[in-house]
């Protein structure tokens, strides 16, 4: 099972412009603890390459493009972040990477705990092994 979806938020729209809220469970799965966001990102660059354990995020390219890749440990899946109004929601022990970063993108990240490295697994096979796969 791929631990993620894919919120989609209407935009409040007149002509001076389009504004977009997350309140309410459906669209704020958790309670927010950390706010970060990435910004100057070379278009070859490849940022993640890590999972967390515990930690949820809600992702969001304000601008621009990026595309996250998703992996369980089995299968992976690509997801492009496009629209203000898309929203990924990652849930833990999914790998990612983070890559094809338009010039001017914005990734904005909400994070459901404050930071912890010892949140993250750094090592691809060590996160296989973690979520079970590795083990033959
Ligand atoms: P990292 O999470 O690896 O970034 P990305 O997934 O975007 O490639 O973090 C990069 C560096 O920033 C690392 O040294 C940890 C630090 N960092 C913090 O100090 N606080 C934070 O909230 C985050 C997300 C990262």
């Amino acid at each position: 099972m791929m631990n993620y979806s894919i919120i989609q938020i209407p935009s409040i729209s007149s002509e001076t412009g389009c504004l977009f809220v997350l309140e309410k469970q459906e669209r704020l799965p958790f309670e927010i603890k950390r706010v970060y966001y990435i910004t100057n990102v070379k278009n070859d660059a490849q940022r993640g390459n890590h999972a967390h354990k515990q930690l949820k995020q809600l992702m969001i390219c304000l601008g621009g493009s990026c595309d996250i890749v998703l992996d369980n440990g089995v299968s992976r899946t690509t997801i492009t972040l496009d629209m203000p109004g898309k929203i990924l929601y990652i849930q833990p022990c999914l790998w990612r990477e983070i890559k094809n970063f338009t010039e001017n993108a914005t990734l904005m990240v909400f994070a459901s705990e404050e930071y912890d490295e010892n949140d993250y697994i750094r090592d691809y096979e060590e996160f296989k092994k973690y979520v079970g796969q590795g083990i033959i």
